[in-house]
């Protein structure tokens, strides 16, 4: 243990950084120790990782010198903000500050921020493409995360940017799923008209973050992660085929989809119309070949389907 690098996690008991955790621990050459970053070390799912070999770690993301003191000693830290707690790009921004401060402060050799696109940089705010949101933001969830990038640049601290991607899971947890048609069969409701859509299992962001951090070369670097990139029909496929009913592709405008009133569908519907409208240089950020070689497990749609797809509701 003493002679392994620690590679301290944000959001250690989340999606991405519990990914990362366990690709650490299950990691055969034994390169690297997992610091699982935590406000509460005493969760059910604190102490599952504990029992399962990570050191467990409290801290903040809104609280500089508690990442300062989680990441010392650390060789390698990952940083993710957490956008749906609370809805604030701006809060991000400050956040990822925070994180790239204290990784320069506790002298932290590799950074791994997991970031998206500022859409501003494709669009100008008075495009009248899609609305601006939040005063000055396209996508929030994806700008404060795109703009947080200076804050590692302005840091100094030695850092991967990852593009993460659209999670097949959230066909599962996230609400967007098939949904009943009402005659038996199932519709998935995207506004991408025949765009691909580049996504991504969770588990599989944690074990490309891990590739990165044996891959000193990436540091400086803007490289995208996904598994796959099938179009709303090809999605559809794979779910009929996976759950074994019909489900069709149900193309709408993204003013449809920004209509339909859940906490930030305008913010999702802005996220799929930008997918959608600068789909080429969307889908060439996220190289298939790259995450297959940092992660060699890395799954396929089919695959991620054949292991998931009795887990996505039908209600
Ligand atoms: N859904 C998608 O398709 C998708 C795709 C790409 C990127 N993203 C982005 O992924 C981000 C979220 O990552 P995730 O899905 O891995 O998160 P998650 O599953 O929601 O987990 C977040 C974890 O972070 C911890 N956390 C929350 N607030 C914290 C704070 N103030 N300080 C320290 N830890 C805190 C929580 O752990 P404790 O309670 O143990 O502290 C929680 O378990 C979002 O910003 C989202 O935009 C999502």
């Amino acid at each position: 243990m003493a002679d392994k690098k620690i590679i301290a996690v944000i959001g250690a008991t989340g999606a991405q950084g519990s990914g990362l955790v366990r690709a650490i621990l299950a990691d055969t050459s034994g390169q690297f120790a997992a610091r699982a970053i935590t406000r509460n070390p005493n969760s059910d799912k604190a102490k599952a990782l504990a029992a399962a070999g990570a050191e467990v770690v409290a801290a903040d993301v809104d609280d500089e010198a508690s990442l300062t003191r989680a990441f010392t000693g650390a060789y390698g830290a990952f940083c993710v903000t957490f956008f749906w707690d609370h809805f604030s790009a701006e809060k991000e921004v400050a956040e990822a500050g925070h994180m790239a401060r204290a990784a320069k402060a506790a002298g932290v050799t590799h950074v791994v921020w997991s970031t998206l696109e500022d859409t501003r940089t494709f669009m100008k705010l008075d495009d009248p493409r899609m609305p601006t949101l939040h005063g000055k933001y396209k996508v929030p969830h994806f700008d404060g995360k795109g703009e947080g990038d200076q804050q590692f640049r302005d840091a100094g601290v030695p850092t991967t940017f990852l593009l993460t991607a659209f999670y097949w899971e959230n066909f599962i947890s996230f609400g967007s799923g098939p949904k009943p048609a009402g005659d038996g069969t199932f519709v998935l409701t995207l506004p991408m008209g025949q765009a691909k859509l580049p996504a991504i299992g969770v588990e599989d962001i944690g074990k490309c973050a891990l590739g990165v951090f044996k891959r000193p070369d990436l540091i400086g670097k803007r490289i995208g992660i996904a598994g796959g990139a099938p179009t709303g029909d090809e999605m559809a496929a794979g779910l009929s085929k996976a759950l074994g009913v019909t489900v069709k592709y149900n193309d709408i405008p993204p003013d449809v989809y920004r209509g339909f009133g859940f906490p930030g569908a305008d913010d999702l519907g802005n996220m799929f119309q930008f997918k959608r409208d600068f789909n080429d240089a969307y889908v060439k950020s996220r190289s298939l070949e790259l995450s297959r070689e940092l992660n060699p497990e890395l799954q396929t749609y089919e695959q991620w389907l054949a292991g998931h797809a009795k887990a996505i509701p039908l209600g």
